[in-house]
């Protein structure tokens, strides 16, 4: 077996167990239509997108799963890197191969932050909050982030690849020092609460979002985003919020109305005005 390098320096006081994810445990757990159906799991990836695009190209199946316990070149949104320490966290990456025109995959990222959202909710006791578009955050410290990417021809959808990292098991002395006053983990949060509480499984986790993504995207192709949008309202945060964000390289200032239909966020910048944001990142 492959040498994994752990982020963790585990002393004999230590109690923690780190165990690897075993894709047998997700497997039976799935009661989805397709998404999961192929799972392919790799100790050790440099991206679990870039793998997912190379799985793509060669032609796998809608709702192909990528799952690592280790990403050497993690990727963020903006080009930023995606910090991915071994054996505690979710690298995942979502194969789908829509119908339906490039302008929804928008979309995919909206149902991927409700899934992601729900799953929390319903595996431990966190209040799970969405930062537009698709960051998850608990008490303001984020936890999770979606990277979306597709391959288009000729205007046509070839493959959407949504990547999902979470931070699960990682404590706080291993954060990077850079993100340590803006990122948190599920098990810092939950021992927030519970100071005994011990490490999350991420098998049931995994298994739990990818059954919620199935369910959102069903909802998705049958209904449209408008009521996948009724559950993100659940989890958003920052409704009448007076906030910042960097659109392009225009930094635009309002107070949060809305979502429209779309998923873009509704902002009121002026006594009669409304700026209709579709991309940006956010500052508080
Ligand atoms: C963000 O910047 O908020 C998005 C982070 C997305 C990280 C995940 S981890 C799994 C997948 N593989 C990657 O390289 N990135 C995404």
């Amino acid at each position: 077996m492959e040498e994994i390098i752990s982020p963790h320096n585990i002393d004999e006081q230590q109690t923690i167990q780190l165990n690897y994810i075993d894709i047998f445990e997700i497997k039976k757990r799935l009661k989805g239509s397709f998404i999961g159906k192929n799972l392919y799991y790799e100790q050790k990836v440099d991206s679990t997108n870039t793998l997912a695009r190379e799985l793509a190209v060669k032609g796998v199946k809608n709702g192909s799963v990528v799952i690592s316990d280790f990403q050497e070149k993690g990727r963020g949104r903006n080009g930023k890197f995606w910090t991915s320490p071994c054996a505690c966290n979710i690298y995942m990456s979502i194969i789908l191969r829509p119908k339906f025109t490039p302008e929804n995959a928008q979309g995919m990222t909206i149902l991927t932050a409700v899934s992601a959202a729900d799953a929390i909710a319903e595996t431990s006791s966190l209040t799970p909050q969405i930062k537009w578009p698709n960051d998850i955050l608990i008490d303001s410290k984020k936890v999770s982030g979606i990277l979306t990417e597709m391959g288009t021809q000729n205007m046509t959808i070839e493959y959407i690849i949504v990547g999902i990292g979470m931070n699960v098991n990682i404590l706080e002395k291993d954060l990077d020092d850079g993100i340590k006053n803006i990122a948190t983990s599920l098990l810092i949060e939950s021992k927030k609460a519970n100071a005994q509480a011990g490490i999350i499984d991420r098998n049931l986790l995994i298994a739990a979002i990818l059954n919620k993504f199935d369910k959102y995207y069903e909802m998705f192709l049958s209904t449209g985003l408008p009521t996948v949008l009724e559950h993100y309202q659940k989890y958003f945060g920052m409704m009448g919020k007076t906030i910042a964000i960097n659109v392009k390289d225009k930094k635009v200032e309002g107070q949060v109305v809305g979502i429209d239909s779309k998923g873009a966020l509704l902002l009121k910048t002026g006594e009669n005005e409304l700026e209709r944001i579709v991309s940006g990142e956010i500052y508080f």
